[in-house]
């Protein structure tokens, strides 16, 4: 595969991860039992692996010694630790919403540092 093809399912996997996670963010604080479905509680993982993986073989074909890259991995890595408190670690729904609403902020700086590259984000 390419470069821009592998690009380019990185960027779906991007759009796919944040609508699912603004809506299971949504059925946790509501106490929505569809949090539980298999296809709910499966499919964001598939998502998010096939973001990752593509991020990663991106970044070995461009030469991974980039500030910028280093700074979307520890992004990534709390966009999926705050979300994990947003969907099922936060013990109160208000504690969900607050993790909710920080994850996806996380998300908005990563792609302000993928389109700048640059660690600042949309602030470079
Ligand atoms: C939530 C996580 C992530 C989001 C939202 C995200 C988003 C994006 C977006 C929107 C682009 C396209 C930028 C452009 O066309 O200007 C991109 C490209 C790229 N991303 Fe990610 N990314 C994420 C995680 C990662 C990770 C973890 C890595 C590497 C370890 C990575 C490495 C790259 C590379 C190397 C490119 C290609 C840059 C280019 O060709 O201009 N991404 N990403």
């Amino acid at each position: 595969m390419n470069y821009l093809a592998i690009k380019h399912l990185h960027i779906t996997a991007a759009v796919l991860s944040i609508l699912f996670f603004v809506l299971r963010a949504y059925w946790s604080v509501a106490g929505s039992p569809k949090l539980q479905a298999r296809f709910v509680r499966i499919a964001p993982h598939v998502i998010d692996t096939v973001l990752l993986v593509c991020g990663i073989i991106l970044a070995v074909m461009i030469g991974p010694e980039q500030p910028w890259i280093l700074a979307k991995l520890i992004g990534v890595v709390l966009y999926i630790v705050i979300g994990t408190i947003a969907i099922k670690r936060g013990k109160t729904p208000g504690a969900r919403a607050v993790a909710a609403v920080a994850a996806v902020l996380v998300f908005f700086y990563i792609v302000g540092i993928a389109i700048n590259h640059n660690w600042l984000s949309w602030f470079a």
